[in-house]
């Protein structure tokens, strides 16, 4: 089983050695390796048995490092950097040589962001290398954001997890590309667009599609618990269901006539940042439970609202 500790001085001593470790970041826990070795970077593909078209998000701590493996910062993802880095944002960059194709599946750019979580800045500061890091489930499920998450899933086919605490963000970063200078969210994640637009002006949302995606973050589904997953009005759908054993996950509202224990809010107080925050650890209670079915429904379309619904409707998409 992984060794689950807070020591970086050990985390990078098997990083050195081209091992995976599973790192905490203020979205989800990544599972990571160096991302200029070829032998580290096949090893998270093995691990999370994921497809080899699927590219990976380059982690650094620093600006500076970031122009040693990008030939280029359009000025519009420098003021993005500048603004919200470290933090919930990845930006999509025309890559240097020093990347190895299989980090992004052969593009020709790099997926780059500076996490902001203290532990894993530590680490990133200390080490010779960017780090790799997709979120570290198996392909296909939803995101860690809680050691144990890491630990029940992939703690027989790792040598160590890195503990952060529960993850504050508890959504996925935001994905942005340019063509030129326009800005271009290709996925919708923990920096909220509203915030991204006051810093930038307008950007395009790209729709994610099931063939063929721009960034596989992109296909519908995702993110999906192993029952059955439905999406929408819980009054409605509770009497639809009536003859299975339904679990439910709401936004703020408890629904009586389902009992307590079968039933996660995501934020009574109804705060969106924290019903980010909730989503995935629910999202896994509720796979867990003695259900048979999870009535879910969205949230107000506003804010991080926007990224959670996305997450909602890729885990009911078959
Ligand atoms: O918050 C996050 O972004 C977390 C933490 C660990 O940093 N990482 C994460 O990685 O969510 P992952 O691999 O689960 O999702 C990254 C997404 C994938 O959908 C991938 O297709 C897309 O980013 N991506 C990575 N590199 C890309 C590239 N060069 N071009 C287009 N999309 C890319
Ligand atoms: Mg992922």
């Amino acid at each position: 089983m992984a060794t689950i500790r807070t020591d970086i001085a050990k985390a990078k001593t098997l990083l050195l050695q081209n091992e995976l470790v599973a790192i905490p970041t203020e979205t989800v826990y990544g599972l990571a390796g160096n991302a200029l070795e070829a032998t580290a970077i096949s090893k998270i593909f093995e691990v999370k048995n994921r497809p080899s078209f699927d590219p990976l998000i380059v982690h650094t701590d620093s600006l500076e490092k970031v122009s040693s493996f990008v030939t280029e910062i359009p000025d519009t993802a420098l003021k993005l950097a500048k603004a919200f880095w470290p933090g919930p944002l990845t930006l999509l960059l025309p890559r240097s040589e020093a990347i190895p194709d299989l980090v992004t599946s052969g593009l020709d750019r790099v997926a780059v962001r500076i996490p902001n979580h203290s532990l894993t800045l530590s680490l990133l500061k200390t080490l010779p290398f960017p780090l790799a890091a997709p979120s570290a489930n198996p392909f296909g499920y939803i995101s860690p954001t809680q050691v144990k998450h890491v630990n029940d899933q992939l703690g027989d086919r790792i040598p160590y997890i890195l503990d952060g605490g529960a993850c504050t963000v508890g959504i996925e970063s935001t994905i942005i590309g340019f063509e030129g200078e326009e800005a271009v969210i290709y996925r919708k994640g923990g920096m909220s667009i509203e915030a991204i637009e006051k810093v930038i002006g307008k950007v395009k949302v790209q729709q994610h599609s099931s063939s063929n995606p721009k960034a596989p973050g992109m296909l519908k589904s995702h993110y999906a618990p192993k029952k059955p997953f439905v999406l929408g009005n819980i009054d409605a759908l509770i009497k639809e269901y009536t003859n299975d054993k339904v679990g439910v996950l709401s936004f703020k509202k408890h629904f009586p006539e389902i009992s307590a224990d079968r039933q996660i809010t995501l934020s009574p107080k109804a705060d969106l940042a924290e019903a980010a925050q909730n989503l995935f650890a629910a999202m896994r209670l509720l796979d867990q439970m003695e259900v048979e079915i999870i009535l879910a429904e969205p949230m107000p379309q506003e804010g991080l609202g926007r990224a959670i619904n996305d997450r909602l409707e890729r885990a009911a998409a078959q």
